[in-house]
């Protein structure tokens, strides 16, 4: 018998409700270690529901989440950190009095137990993400005077610092303008190269064509395509309920 190889994420039937309405309803997908998978999918659709529940912000009510192999439905938010999972938040809030630095440094103290321990080994990890994130010039500004694309940068920092193996980005390129996409598309593929496995919900289709392996469309909580994202983005359900959409709403601005 051969040893089956666990996904690094597995989603089996994840459902969470508010009041009588299901914003996640039955979601199951898988995602590879390494891979970079993109979620796609109308405002409401439930993206960010379902990464609260990854990342233990929200409670699942139905279903089970495994990294691994082990399950981690259901445990709080500070362990799913420790454990290796790093998420940014679709409204950035990072501490606007202290540097880009001391904000990154806090994601190092509160991260996985590959994080380095101690104040020290927190900023010595700050700068490196930092780097990597193309804000090590800026380390010593204030936050408040950071703009927003570099404000996203910070974000995706922070989450970095707490050395995640699998990384959630909610929307870090809403906002942006077309040569800052590319530059947060080349974080993203740095990011990546140093072995972290990312799952980005994003609305730029060039982010999920130009980055991603894998797309999964969400509609009304349900996973409604899921797969390469050229073969997805030409699904005529996909583009019926988000595309078609999308594309309408470009023409008429
Ligand atoms: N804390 C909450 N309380 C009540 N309803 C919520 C809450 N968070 C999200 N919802 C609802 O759940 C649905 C999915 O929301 P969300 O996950 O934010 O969608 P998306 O990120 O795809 O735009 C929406 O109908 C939203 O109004
Ligand atoms: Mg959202």
């Amino acid at each position: 018998m051969s040893a089956a190889v666990s996904p690094q994420l597995e989603l089996r039937g994840v459902t969470k409700r508010f009041g009588g309405v299901a914003a996640v309803d039955g979601v199951s997908f898988e995602v590879a270690k390494g891979d970079i998978v993109g979620i796609i999918g109308p405002n409401g659709a439930g993206k960010t529901t379902l990464l609260n529940c990854i990342s233990g912000t929200q409670r699942l009510d139905r279903g089970d989440i495994r990294l691994n192999g082990s399950s981690i439905a259901g445990i709080s938010p500070h362990r799913v950190a420790k454990l290796g999972i790093g998420r940014t938040f679709q409204i950035v809030k990072p501490f606007g009095s202290m540097t880009v630095r001391e904000n990154a440094a806090i994601g190092a103290l509160f991260g996985s137990a590959q994080a380095r321990r101690g104040v020290a080994g927190a900023f010595a990890l700050a700068d490196e993400v930092l780097e990597l994130v193309g804000l090590r010039a800026k380390a010593d500004h204030p936050v408040s005077a950071l703009t927003i694309p570099d404000r996203k940068r910070l974000e995706v920092a922070r989450a970095v610092a707490t050395r995640p193996q699998l990384l959630l980005l909610d929307e870090v390129m809403a906002g942006l303008n077309n040569v800052e996409v590319d530059d947060a598309l080349d974080m993203v593929r740095a990011v990546h190269a140093t072995g972290v496995t990312v799952l980005l919900i994003e609305h730029v289709m060039r982010v999920i064509v130009g980055v991603c392996r894998r797309a999964i469309v969400l509609d009304f909580g349900h996973v409604l395509a899921q797969g390469e994202p050229e073969v997805v983005l030409r699904d005529e359900r996909v583009i019926q309920a988000y595309l078609g959409e999308r594309y309408a709403k470009r023409l008429k601005s």
